[in-house]
């Protein structure tokens, strides 16, 4: 089972994925929770030259630089995790793409899909949980954590809106995809997050 959690920053993703790996974990699942971009030594150092605050970073190099880090996450984590017959949570997939620079940057999101395939070939999440969660509210939790804007974080609010739509429209559009409210409690998100992983498992 690959299961993603997507969201802007501060809609609780961390929070949902370490609740749902130990709610799983009770249940006797062997699971791997994991980020993007990260996931691997490669991909940790790709993610840290993607955060750094400094000089532009042009949203074609962007694109390539996290789907870099992706194909090299699947290769060395993610499929042999799943061919362990593990679930795995992973933090961010190919969405954050399409939301960030598709629907954040303006790139064309058809190119951006066939630079994602070649990253991750076959995979695709069973299912994805996305917690929506308004800009505002992001801003206040991102301050309240007292942690330096990273480079993203440091957008406006505008940008913020262009993301959180682009979640919005590309769990729309598909039948793996569970919205739920990033302002709803701990509790109540594992619950839901839970049901929407076995549910989906049992179609399988
Ligand atoms: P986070 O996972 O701690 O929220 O930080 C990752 C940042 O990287 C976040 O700002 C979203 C951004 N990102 C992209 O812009 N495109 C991507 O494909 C991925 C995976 C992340």
């Amino acid at each position: 089972m690959f299961a993603v959690i997507e969201g802007i920053e501060g809609s609780g993703k961390s929070t949902l994925q370490a609740g749902l790996a130990e709610a799983l974990r009770a249940r006797g699942r062997n699971v791997t929770t994991t980020r993007e971009p990260g996931g691997s030594p490669l991909g940790d150092a790709i993610r840290t030259l993607f955060l750094a605050p400094g000089p532009p970073i042009d949203s074609v190099a962007e694109a390539m630089l996290v789907n870099a880090a992706r194909a090299q996450h699947i290769a060395a984590l993610i499929r042999p995790a799943l061919q362990r017959g593990e679930v795995v949570l992973c933090d961010r997939f190919v969405d954050s793409t399409l939301a960030y620079q598709g629907y954040g940057r303006g790139l064309d999101l058809r190119m951006l899909r066939s630079l994602c395939s070649l990253a991750v070939g076959t995979l695709a999440a069973d299912v994805t949980i996305l917690l929506d969660c308004e800009p505002n509210l992001s801003r206040h939790r991102l301050a309240e954590r007292g942690a330096a804007r990273d480079r993203l974080e440091s957008e406006n609010l505008d940008f913020y809106e262009r993301v959180r739509g682009g979640f919005l429209t590309i769990a729309r559009e598909s039948t793996r995809h569970v919205v739920l409210n990033g302002s709803d409690s701990r509790e109540a998100l594992v619950a839901a997050a839970l049901s929407a992983i076995e549910g989906m498992e049992a179609h399988v």
